[in-house]
C-alpha cells in the first residue's frame, strides 16, 4: 500500500517538475551591468538542468548547460558612434535625433544579421521560452519567430511604457520618468514636465521608433510581422528591479514580479589572498574607490586625479583600495593600492571596508547596502544622479561632483563619512530592511520562470488594464462627456 502511495506521488512529483527545457535568453545591451545582473539567473537556471542559449554582449565564464552568442562587437559599433561621450558630456534633442538614427543602423545590422542568430532561426530551433531584456521594443518578437511564452526582463524599473503595456499604473503625476529625481508633492510645473516627457517619448516610441524597428525586422528577420506593441503586450512576465529605496513604490499586477534589485547579489566569496591580507591589515580602515565599468579615466582630467592622489596621501594611515584601469600610477601613494579588477561584492563585506566611492550606480549602491558601507557618491549621468540624490536624502551617504571637487572638500566628506555615526547607523537599518524578505529574489525568479514552463501562459492573470486605451483608463472621454 505504502509502495502505491509512494509511486503515486512520484508521477505526480515528475508531471509538475519541469527538466531540460530550452531557453533562449536575449540581453542585447552592451552595459556590463547590465549583463551581470542577470547571470546569476542563468547559472541558477542551468544547475537546475535547463539548457540556455544566451546572447550576450559580455561572455561569461563556460558552464555545460549554457551555449553563449557573442554579440560584444556591439561595443565597438557604440564606441565608433561615441556614445559613452555623449551620454557623459551632455547632448541637445537635435542631436540624439541624428546621433540615433546612425547608430541604429550599424546596431541592427551587426545583432539581427549575426551569424549565430541566423542559425537559430533558419534551423527552426525548438525553444521553450525567451527572455528578454525590455530597454528596445523589437527582440520580443523572436517569441514569434520561435512560437514560445516571452518574460521581459529590466535592470532597474522598467520604462513607462513597458508598464503601461502590462497594465500597471504608470500614471505620470505619481510616477516621472525616474531621471528626473522628482519628489513628492510634485509641483504643478514638475508634474506638466513629467506629463509632457512621458506623452512624447510615448508618441515618439510609436510613430517612429516603432516603426523605424519594424522595417529593420523585416528587412532581416521575416516579412508580415506582426505589430510590435501587440507582441510586447504579449509578455507572460515582467521582471523589473526597482528597490523601493530608490524607485516609488508602484502597485502592479501579479504578471508583473518586481525583483527588487539584489539579483545579482551573489553568496560570500573567499577573497584573493593579497587583497585578503591588504583588508585584513586595514586596522585604521579602508575606503574602496570604484567607477564601476563605464566610467573610467578618460573622463577624468588630470587635476581630478592630482586632487585624488594627493588626499589620499594626506588621509594615511587610512588605506584605499581603488578599482583603476592601470595597476600602477605615476606618483602613487604609499596606502594606495591599484587593482584593474576587484570582486567588489567581497571587498564590500569585508569589516574593514568603511566607507565607498561610487559613480552611483545601482547595482554598485544595492552591493553596498546589503553590506552596509556608507558611500560616498559621484554621480556622472543617467540615474546615478538621482541614486546619489537618494542616498543623501536618506542618510547613507554623501555627495560631491567630480567636476568642482577640490581637495579640502574630498577629504572633509570622507572623514564626516567615515566619524559620523549616523551614516552607518542609517545602512545599518536600510540593509536589515533590504534583506527581510519571504524569499531571495533569485529564488522568485526561478520560482515564475518554472510556472511559466510549467503553464505555457499567465493569460488566467492578465488584468484588463493592459487592454484599454489610455484614452478610457484616465477618462478623458467621459469628462470629456459631462
Ligand atoms: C547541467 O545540467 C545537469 C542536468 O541536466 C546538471 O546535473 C549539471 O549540474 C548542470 N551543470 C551546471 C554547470 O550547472
Ligand atoms: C500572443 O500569444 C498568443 C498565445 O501564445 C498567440 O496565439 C498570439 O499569436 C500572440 N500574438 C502576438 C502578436 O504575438
Ligand atoms: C595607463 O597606462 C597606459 C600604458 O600602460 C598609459 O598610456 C595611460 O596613460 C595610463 N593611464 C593613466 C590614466 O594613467
Amino acid at each position: 500500500m505504502n509502495n502505491i502511495l509512494f509511486l503515486v506521488l512520484m508521477i505526480f512529483k515528475f508531471s509538475d517538475d519541469v527538466q531540460g527545457e530550452k531557453i533562449l535568453a536575449i540581453i542585447p545591451s552592451p552595459f556590463y551591468s547590465h549583463q551581470a545582473t542577470f547571470r546569476p539567473l542563468w547559472r541558477e537556471l542551468s544547475r537546475r538542468g535547463h539548457e540556455i542559449t544566451l546572447i550576450t554582449t559580455d561572455l561569461m565564464e563556460e558552464n555545460e548547460n549554457i551555449t553563449q552568442i557573442d554579440y560584444s562587437k556591439t561595443y565597438e559599433i557604440l564606441e565608433k558612434h561615441q556614445f559613452k561621450e555623449f551620454f557623459v558630456k551632455g547632448y541637445s534633442v537635435s542631436d540624439i535625433f541624428v546621433k540615433v538614427f546612425e547608430i541604429m543602423d550599424d546596431l541592427m545590422d551587426y545583432q539581427l544579421t549575426h551569424p549565430d542568430l541566423v542559425r537559430l532561426i533558419k534551423n527552426r530551433k525548438k525553444f521553450d521560452l525567451l527572455m528578454v531584456e525590455m530597454l528596445m521594443p523589437h527582440f520580443p518578437i523572436l517569441s514569434v519567430t520561435f512560437d514560445c511564452p516571452f518574460i521581459g526582463l529590466t535592470t532597474m524599473d522598467a520604462l513607462p511604457h513597458v508598464h503601461e503595456m502590462i497594465g500597471n499604473a504608470m500614471h505620470p503625476a505619481i510616477y516621472p520618468f525616474a531621471d528626473f529625481g522628482f519628489q513628492q508633492p510634485m509641483s504643478f510645473w514638475e508634474r506638466l514636465m513629467s506629463t509632457t516627457y512621458i506623452s512624447v517619448t510615448y508618441l515618439m516610441k510609436t510613430l517612429i521608433f516603432q516603426s523605424l524597428l519594424s522595417k529593420y525586422l523585416e528587412k532581416y528577420i521575416a516579412k508580415d510581422l506582426p505589430d510590435l506593441d501587440e507582441v510586447q503586450k504579449n509578455a507572460s512576465l515582467l521582471f523589473y528591479n526597482a528597490n523601493p529605496l530608490f524607485f516609488p513604490v508602484r502597485p502592479i499586477n501579479p504578471i508583473s514580479v518586481n525583483l527588487g534589485g539584489g539579483l545579482h547579489l551573489t553568496d560570500p566569496q573567499d577573497l584573493p589572498k593579497d587583497i585578503q591580507t591588504y583588508l585584513d591589515e586595514a586596522k585604521d580602515g579602508c575606503i574602496y574607490f570604484s567607477f564601476g565599468s563605464t566610467v573610467n579615466s578618460n573622463y577624468l582630467s588630470q587635476e581630478t586625479l592630482e586632487i585624488f592622489r594627493k588626499t589620499f596621501q594626506e588621509l594615511a594611515p587610512l588605506k584605499v583600495l581603488w578599482k583603476f584601469e592601470n595597476d600602477t600610477m605615476p606618483n602613487k601613494p604609499e596606502n594606495v593600492h591599484l587593482r584593474k579588477w576587484l570582486p567588489q561584492q567581497d571587498i564590500l563585506r569585508h569589516p574593514n571596508v568603511k566607507a565607498f566611492i561610487t559613480q552611483g550606480g545601482l547595482q554598485s549602491m544595492e552591493e553596498a547596502i546589503d553590506s552596509a558601507v556608507p558611500m560616498l557618491g559621484m554621480p556622472f549621468y543617467g540615474d546615478q544622479i538621482n541614486n546619489v540624490k537618494k542616498m543623501v536624502d536618506k542618510g547613507f551617504g554623501l555627495k560631491l561632483e567630480v567636476k568642482t571637487m577640490d581637495s579640502n572638500s574630498l577629504k572633509n566628506s570622507i572623514l564626516e563619512l567615515l566619524n559620523n555615526p549616523k551614516y552607518k547607523k542609517n545602512i545599518d537599518r536600510l540593509s536589515a530592511i533590504s534583506k527581510d524578505q519571504p524569499m531571495r529574489p533569485l529564488e522568485k525568479a526561478v520560482w515564475w520562470i518554472e510556472y511559466v514552463l510549467r503553464h505555457k501562459t499567465t493569460e488566467h492573470l492578465r488584468s484588463p488594464s493592459a487592454d484599454i486605451p489610455l484614452y478610457q483608463y484616465f477618462f478623458l472621454d467621459i469628462l470629456a462627456f459631462s
